[in-house]
């Protein structure tokens, strides 16, 4: 059975990926955001009128690649010809070339939702060209959010904190329980609250 510890990803964070599917005959990938609760299944939240949904309803297969860089995920949407692909291993799916990983699975439940599916899937194939680091907004949102702190005499302290704290949403849901959210909340804590709430006390 797959493994995707050898993969260095965490439980429960989101990586941003290519899932990749045949649509109208020809491939078709693009970034959806993976995360494994058990690291040999994945899941993810697909919105219901995307082509992605609708290609891995018909075939109940995909594959899903880790991308070396935010340069795949940007040609995956804006410059979708520049991608080349061939047929995945085990799975009836397009795999696009050049990926540092690539898993084939295979649905085992779908959720749907108002506007998106939950759709969880089984890791049937694995197979990586060595190490590398899964992409991850995490780290950079703490970068933004340093850069930020930096700026702290010159920017209004309510801005500052409502923008740190956007920093710290996100970096929660993609990195639970990471270094990087206790990195975050260090530079949200001497902050004062809002005006709001300070008058309220
Ligand atoms: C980094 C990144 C992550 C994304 N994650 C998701 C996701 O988890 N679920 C989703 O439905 N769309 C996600 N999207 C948006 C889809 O890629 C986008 O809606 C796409 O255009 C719709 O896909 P389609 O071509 O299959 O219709 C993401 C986009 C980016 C840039």
């Amino acid at each position: 059975m797959a493994d995707l510890r050898s993969l260095g990803i965490e439980r429960g964070w989101i990586y941003e990926t290519l899932v990749s599917t045949y649509r109208a005959g020809g491939p078709h990938a693009t970034p959806i955001g993976v995360w494994s609760p058990d690291f040999s299944t994945v899941e993810m939240e697909i919105y219901n009128d995307s082509k992605t949904l609708d290609g891995i309803m018909a075939a109940k297969e995909f594959t899903i690649g880790f991308p070396r860089g935010v340069e795949e995920i940007h040609a995956a949407l804006l410059h979708p010809d520049s991608l080349k692909f061939t047929p995945a291993r085990s799975v009836d799916a397009p795999e696009p070339a050049g990926l540092c990983a690539v898993l084939e699975v295979r649905v085992v439940a779908t959720t749907p939702g108002p506007r998106r599916t939950l759709v969880a899937a089984a890791v049937v194939d694995l197979r990586t060209d060595g190490p590398f680091r899964p992409l991850n907004r995490a780290a950079p949102l703490l970068l933004e959010a340093l850069v930020l702190h930096t700026r702290a005499a010159v920017v209004d302290r309510e801005t500052l904190r409502r923008q740190l704290l956007e920093y710290a949403r996100v970096i929660t849901k993609v990195a639970p329980g990471s270094r990087y959210e206790a990195a975050v909340r260090e530079l949200i804590e001497p902050l004062p609250p809002p005006r709001d709430s300070a008058s309220r006390d």
